[in-house]
């Protein structure tokens, strides 16, 4: 079976909506509200984990069926993470890692990504991404273009990201530093040595990030309609 950890414990700066992003009003409900949907619906799926903000209103307790918990998160993403993951409780075989801010996801990207974990045994992590379509350069501090990057080489990388739980476990236990810089959890496996695979997913599974993207996503909810229909 396989345990979900939504992480929702960051401020939400770059969307500067004067409250945590999860909890932003997104097409009539808070933002977090439509990840635990669209994860409950998964027969996968035994329970959520959630990272919150310190002081943040607790999870409803069941969501379709499926037990909801509530954790304080940590100072990073990755901190986030792992205290979810403790939480999280045994025996999982697989955990799936999801953003908050990832608020458009759909059951069927996140059972594509489980699926091609199971597919795989040599796999340690399965990752919902996308080939760039912009032309992607390495430019230095001043300025200058130093490397026009081969890209069809490149995909964008999103969530839900799903590990074998002992490797996410065993990629989590480093120092607190190094999980700073983590901007996602497939590279800490990576530099663990663990294998990672790519699961073609839809550039709809956008991040909400800056008061664009809302918009963007309030106009893409709104046009599927009720979330329950
Ligand atoms: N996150 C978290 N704990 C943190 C930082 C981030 O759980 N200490 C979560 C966010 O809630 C979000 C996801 O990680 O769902 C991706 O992070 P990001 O989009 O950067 O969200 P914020 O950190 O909230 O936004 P910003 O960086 O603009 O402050
Ligand atoms: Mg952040």
């Amino acid at each position: 079976m396989c345990v979900a950890l939504i992480v929702a414990a960051g401020s939400g700066e770059r969307l500067g909506a004067g409250r945590p992003k999860a909890f932003v009003d997104l097409a009539g409900r808070p933002m977090l509200a439509w990840s635990i949907d669209a994860l409950a619906r998964l027969a996968d799926i035994e329970r959520i984990v959630i990272a919150l903000p310190a002081g943040a209103q607790p999870p409803p307790g069941m969501a379709g069926g499926k037990q909801v918990l509530g954790v304080e998160g940590g100072a990073t993403r990755s901190e986030s993470v792992r205290l979810a993951l403790a939480a999280a409780g045994e025996p999982d075989q697989l955990v799936l890692v999801h953003d908050a801010a990832r608020a458009l996801l759909t059951p069927a990207i996140a059972r594509q990504t489980i699926d091609a974990l199971r597919a795989d045994p040599d796999a340690d992590g399965a990752i919902a991404a996308m080939p760039v379509t912009d032309t992607i350069k390495r430019v230095d501090g001043h300025g200058a273009v130093r490397e026009t990057l081969e890209r069809s080489e490149l995909w964008a990388v999103q969530t839900p990201q799903v590990f074998r739980r002992a490797a996410l476990e065993r990629a989590l236990d480093v120092p607190t530093h190094e999980l700073a810089r983590a901007t996602d959890d497939a590279w800490l496996v990576e530099r663990a040595g663990g294998r990672v695979i790519v699961v073609r997913a839809s550039a709809e599974n956008l991040k909400v990030t800056s008061p664009l993207d809302l918009r963007v996503a309030e106009l893409l909810l709104r046009d599927r309609g009720d979330p329950k229909s």
